[in-house]
């Protein structure tokens, strides 16, 4: 039986807020593979990228989902938005449990994720250029990964969680859900 969440998306989609009011809501424990993989080498994600290379953190999102996957119990993860790109990590995250691609367009990033330095991949010249390219080389690996999409542009972050709350509950695939 699936009993994980996994919310996949582009950098700024509300995956790590969404994913952490959904696991309160469903009573149950929320990992954000990014912090985790923060956590494990005790550096930010831009110090990861800075000093030990993109390819080397690819490889530690791959290690993290190996790793969250020999934990039982239920939960909701959010990944990383580079995670679904690599064939590897997809059959991982279909292995993990319901995949919900949280469905930004590049104008509602843009505007979340302006203001904030916190993204390597985002620290270019023309950031508005470069999310309209990552999002168009992602999205059919969003779209191959997902088993449902959630359009977000119009929903605030307490309506994304409430439509992923009502969806788990119609399916009945989590064991401690809270009313
Ligand atoms: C990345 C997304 C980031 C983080 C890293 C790379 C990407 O996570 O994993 O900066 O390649 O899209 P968020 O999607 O949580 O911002």
């Amino acid at each position: 039986m699936d009993k994980q969440i996994i919310l996949v998306g582009f950098m700024g989609c509300g995956k790590s807020t969404v994913g952490s009011q959904l696991a309160q809501r469903l009573n149950c424990s929320f990992i954000d593979t990014d912090v985790y993989i923060e956590d494990k080498f005790k550096m930010s994600i831009s110090d990861i990228f800075k000093e030990k290379g993109e390819s080397f953190f690819r490889k530690q999102e791959t290690a993290c989902l190996e790793d969250v996957l020999e934990i039982s119990e239920s939960k909701v993860i959010s990944v990383g938005g580079g995670t679904p790109v690599i064939a590897e990590n997809r059959i991982l995250l279909k292995k993990l449990g319901i995949v919900v691609y949280l469905k930004a367009s590049p104008k509602v990033i843009y505007e979340r994720i302006k203001n904030n330095q916190s993204r390597p991949l985002l620290q270019v010249e023309n950031p508005k250029e470069r999310i309209q390219l990552l999002m168009s080389e992602r999205e059919a690996y969003y779209e191959m990964v997902a088993d449902w999409i959630l359009p977000i542009d119009s929903l605030k972050v307490n309506e994304v969680v409430e439509r992923i709350f009502q969806k788990v509950k119609e399916k009945k695939r989590f064991e401690n859900i809270s009313d």
